[in-house]
């Protein structure tokens, strides 16, 4: 039963707290600059000529825990390769493999005016796209709305409705009257594992990224979204259902036609990349022309869910235990941003109660007993601390925790950080390494987007360096010499990539290619 008072509730909170932008894929481009210049590795600031024996000891010993050498990140991408084939097979395997039903790259010259729905995990943003008639161009005007953090394990009616109401609200924002309107193209984001047999269908394999809402795992999600939409008169046909990374990869590639790859690093982690339709055994049965394309959303957080090669800590193990889907999504819960720093406090937490060194000793850690209280910026905040005596963590810990770290464990505090940062890197590197090996790519761009790699210190570099290893690239004759696969900060995937899917489905339909398509009455 819908719970109206509650909807109503939710509904009225339905209001944008960011205003609309307006802006250009020169922007974006600016915007992408800012992050070629690479930043340097870090070194840890203090030094541990002053850190006690046993402190030392627990350095040393995390540093076994957490460190992949280079023989290790080979073998983890040996077993990701066989593991990505494996699930493109019919039987499949961990990794989903999830074909799309997107067909093509754009050339630049998509034109038309979209709608883009991102239902990310901490925000939902709208987004009214016009592709122009300048190759590789747009306009884009968008509103984000705060997603309630109670609707991420609430009911399903609720959530739909919330986003429906947004919908509604940017419509009107932006349109005025909705009754005269004309039903808008959208391209819906919607960044969880779907089976889809359809663009414009998608069961959802399993809620990620701590979702756990009754009743939708199994279902189609479409049908639920467009009954909210047409419950409140909100005039919009659904183009397509997209994952994150493919909207990534298809946005990069509409202005770098040497991208190849769309990977998110946020709150999640996965990737997706172009495949030919006869290299996918599990669509052989609908005998596809072998050489189209198919935009495939691996999925790869689920990546050894089976725990055969990636060595877990106790920390990752109680992850996973304590997770809302325990044996989920092995590689995720290891790198993305929703993890980093729970695991980072897992392990003050162990140290302070477990170890005979007992850090923190006699101060109250209550604060740090809470659960997922520390995200990924916590991580990247003591990493960035510029301070030998890192004073800006010493701070931070006090402000945040009411915690009073000694010099010996700031030092302690700032090398797990630096542990977990670079073990996510160099293992997300695995999977950049495992599809371009796949594809035969020895040069190629891949477009990465998400807060872990926008914001988190020297994650690009650990990345690349790791890349390096695995592929065993020559030494740089010029420090300035690009890297044959660059990971590059990608377009704006959920905005601009789910437009040009909207606006890549709608032209193939009108070319006659009816190919996964569930609803072709809703793209005349
Ligand atoms: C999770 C989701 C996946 C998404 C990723 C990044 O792994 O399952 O669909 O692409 O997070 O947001």
């Amino acid at each position: 039963m819908r719970n109206h008072t509650r909807a109503r509730h939710l509904s009225q909170r339905a209001a944008p707290f960011t205003t609309t932008t307006k802006a250009t894929s020169q922007a974006e481009r600016a915007r992408r600059l800012r992050f070629t210049f690479q930043p340097v590795l870090t070194c840890l600031a203090g030094s541990f000529a002053d850190v006690p024996q046993d402190l030392l000891k627990e350095i040393q010993a995390l540093e076994r825990l957490f460190t992949i050498d280079t023989a290790k990140l080979k073998q983890i991408t040996d077993r990701f390769q066989a593991e990505l084939d494996k699930g493109l097979s019919v039987e499949g395997g961990s990794i989903p493999m999830n074909p799309t039903w997107v067909m093509s790259f754009p050339t630049g010259y998509e034109t038309g005016t979209y709608l883009a729905l991102d239902m990310g995990g901490t925000n939902l943003r709208v987004c009214q796209i016009t592709l122009t008639e300048q190759k590789s161009e747009f306009d884009i005007i968008q509103s984000k709305y705060r997603m309630p953090e109670e609707l991420k394990t609430g009911e399903a009616d609720e959530l739909w409705e919330y986003i429906a109401d947004c919908l509604m609200q940017f419509l009107e924002t932006h349109h005025g009257d909705t009754s005269k309107l004309e039903k808008l193209p959208l391209g819906f984001t919607f960044s969880y594992p779907a089976t889809q047999n359809y663009v414009d269908a998608g069961i959802l394999q399993r809620w990620t990224k701590g979702f756990d809402i009754a009743g939708v795992e199994g279902h189609n999600v479409v049908p639920m979204f467009e009954a909210a939409l047409a419950a409140r008169g909100v005039p919009i046909k659904l183009a397509a259902l997209i994952n994150d990374t493919t909207g990534t990869l298809i946005a990069s590639a509409y202005t770098d036609t040497k991208m190849k790859i769309g990977c998110i690093f946020g709150t999640g982690c996965n990737a997706a990349y172009m495949e030919d339709c006869g290299s996918i055994p599990k669509l052989a049965h609908l005998n596809l022309p072998p050489d189209t394309p198919m935009a495939i959303n691996c999925e790869w957080g689920a990546f050894d869910n089976e725990h055969q090669v990636l060595l877990r800590t106790p920390y990752d193990i109680t992850i996973d235990k304590d997770s809302p889907r325990p044996g989920q999504q092995a590689f995720e819960k290891m790198i993305a941003g929703l993890y980093l720093g729970e695991i980072f406090r897992l392990v003050m937490v162990d140290l302070h109660d477990n170890h005979e060194t007992h850090i923190f000793a006699n101060q109250d850690i209550s604060k740090l007993r809470k659960a997922y209280s520390l995200d990924s910026s916590f991580l990247s905040a003591i990493e960035e601390d510029p301070y030998e005596n890192l004073s800006e963590t010493f701070e931070l810990f006090q402000n945040k925790l009411d915690i009073t770290p000694s010099l010996p464990e700031l030092e302690l505090i700032r090398r797990t950080a630096e542990l977990i940062g670079t073990r996510a890197a160099r293992l997300s590197a695995c999977g950049v390494a495992a599809i371009s090996r796949k594809k035969g790519y020895n040069t190629c761009h891949v477009g990465a987007d998400g807060s872990v790699f926008n914001k988190y210190p020297n994650f690009k570099a650990r990345g690349a360096l790791a890349l390096r290893e695995i592929l065993d690239w020559p030494e740089k004759n010029d420090p300035k010499e690009d890297d044959p696969i660059e990971i590059l900060a990608a377009e704006d995937g959920s905005g601009v990539g789910a437009a040009l899917i909207a606006a890549l489905t709608l032209q193939r339909v009108k070319d006659g290619n009816m190919h996964g398509i569930l609803h072709p009455e809703n793209y005349q």
